[in-house]
């Protein structure tokens, strides 16, 4: 039981079931319709001929058209009995029994319910009966009934019956079998979807699904399956090559801490200066690693959606004027101007907007010459908050601008060694500004300088 009732969650039953149940719902409706308008058809016919047979008689008796025949004469009862299907009788007054054609004894009495028309049925008999009143002048002179045996016909709707029976079986059975094989050729796509997913694994997603030549429903399920598993490649591609990149940068100041401490370990115990000079230079590799495995611990943290924003009113100048002063101590040698209209607040998580200006305004540092000049503007727009950092700086090619967010991108790998940069301050930037629904744009020339805006909500 409990087996035949999981067959029936399978979708391909589900929808053979409904096809077959409607489909045999709707044939035995009409089944019956057909049975019912033959059978009061048929009967309705019965009726007429039984009326014109007693109209007859009676127009007869009453001398009505040409030929008048007396109540007594058989020829009343033999000229209208057209088969044997059709009995009548015609009595006197009194109701005494004149002629009778005999074909059948319908039982019922010749006075019963005049004039009307009456339906017997029992087992063996289907009869439709008419007794006649034969009145002169308001002077009842006799009775006539006609009777019509309606066997023959109840036969031929039994037959109906039984053929449309055969017909409804075959009718049902086809349905089933037709709604099993087209819920099976329908659902043909989504089995080989779930054959495709479970071969899909983290290591290999280079399976795709046969979308097929028809553009339906199901082959839009394909597409979007195969786009979905697109998607995936890109991300993992992206998540494996991120991996790649941390490692390597790693291992470079990893390397240069174990040099230094080769050196170290030869001469430096009793060389001063070569302990000195290695020192710093481990000090210097440790603090870049340790920034290092910061940043990739926040773009870690952020893909995994760990990172939740503390929003709180941030008073944006008192923010900028901070960092302002940390970065005229940072490079009191560059031309700080830092312009603004007014109080402005923002709704954000503060710690994370000082860490994003630093990131920008640490590159403007970083890209500029000593005596260059950095510019800082606070200002509103329409419901926005603008954040602009301009600077007089090397500048970014054209061509490089659209990759200076990807992780670990620098414009200048050599010339960045210098300067310390691991390539993910603008990635980490671009998340915490796209996790306030802000927006960023950069633009630049090479030699003259560059201008980050920052746009974010109130
Ligand atoms: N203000 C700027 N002037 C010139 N180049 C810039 C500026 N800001 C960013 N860049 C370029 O974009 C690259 C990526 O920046 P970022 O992600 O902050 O990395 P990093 O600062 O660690 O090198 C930098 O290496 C640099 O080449
Ligand atoms: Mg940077």
């Amino acid at each position: 039981m409990k087996i035949n009732i999981l067959k029936f969650r399978k979708i391909s039953w589900r929808i053979t079931f409904t096809y077959a149940v409607v489909f045999s719902a709707v044939v035995i409706l009409l089944n019956f319709l057909v049975l019912y308008g033959v059978r009061f058809y048929l009967r309705q016919q019965a009726i007429t001929q039984v009326d014109s047979i007693g109209k007859n008689i009676e127009g007869k008796i009453l001398g009505v058209g040409d030929e008048q025949k007396d109540i007594y004469d058989k020829e009343l009862v033999n000229d209208s009995v057209i088969n044997s299907d059709i009995n009548i009788k015609i009595a006197d007054s009194s109701g005494k029994i004149l002629n009778n054609s005999k074909n059948f004894n319908p039982q019922v009495s010749i006075k019963a319910n005049p004039n009307n028309v009456m339906v017997v049925e029992n087992e063996e008999k289907h009869l439709i009966v008419k007794n006649f009143v034969i009145s002169d002048n308001g002077k009842i002179i006799g009775y006539v009934q006609v009777a019509k045996n309606m066997n023959r016909e109840y036969s031929f709707l039994k037959l109906l019956f039984i053929v449309l029976l055969v017909a409804d079986a075959i009718g049902m059975i086809t349905s089933v079998i037709t709604g099993f094989s087209i819920s099976q050729k329908i659902l043909k796509p989504i089995k080989e979807i779930t054959n495709t997913a479970k071969r899909i694994t983290a290591t290999d997603l280079n399976v795709k699904i046969n979308v097929g030549e028809v553009d339906d429903e199901l082959s839009n399920l394909a597409k979007t399956f195969n786009e979905m598993i697109e998607r995936l490649k890109i991300s993992f591609e992206k998540q494996n090559q991120f991996v790649s990149d941390a490692s390597h940068e790693l291992r470079t100041p990893l390397s240069v801490i174990n040099g230094y401490i080769n050196l170290i370990d030869r001469w430096g115990k009793n060389d001063k200066e070569v302990l000195q000079e290695s020192i710093v230079a481990i000090k210097n590799e440790v603090k870049y690693m340790t920034e290092l495995v910061e940043r990739l611990l926040f773009l870690a943290r952020g893909d995994s959606g760990v990172i939740k924003l503390q929003k709180e009113v941030v008073n944006l100048n008192q923010l900028v004027e901070e960092i302002v002063k940390e970065g005229k101590l940072v490079a009191p040698n560059r031309n700080w101007s830092y312009n603004h209209k007014g109080r402005i607040d923002i709704f954000a998580d503060g710690r994370l907007m000082k860490q994003m200006l630093r990131a920008i305004i640490d590159n403007s540092i970083k890209f500029t010459q000593e005596g260059g000049t950095i510019n800082i503007s606070v200002e509103k727009h329409l419901d926005k908050v603008k954040i602009v950092v301009k600077d007089n700086g090397i500048g970014i090619p054209r061509e490089e601008i659209g990759k200076i967010f990807d992780r670990f991108y620098r414009v200048d790998k050599v010339r960045s060694k210098t300067t310390g940069g691991s390539g993910l301050g603008l990635s980490i930037v671009k998340w915490i500004v796209e996790a306030h629904n802000g927006e960023i744009l950069v633009e630049s020339e090479l030699g003259k300088g560059t201008e980050v805006s920052v746009l974010l909500p109130m």
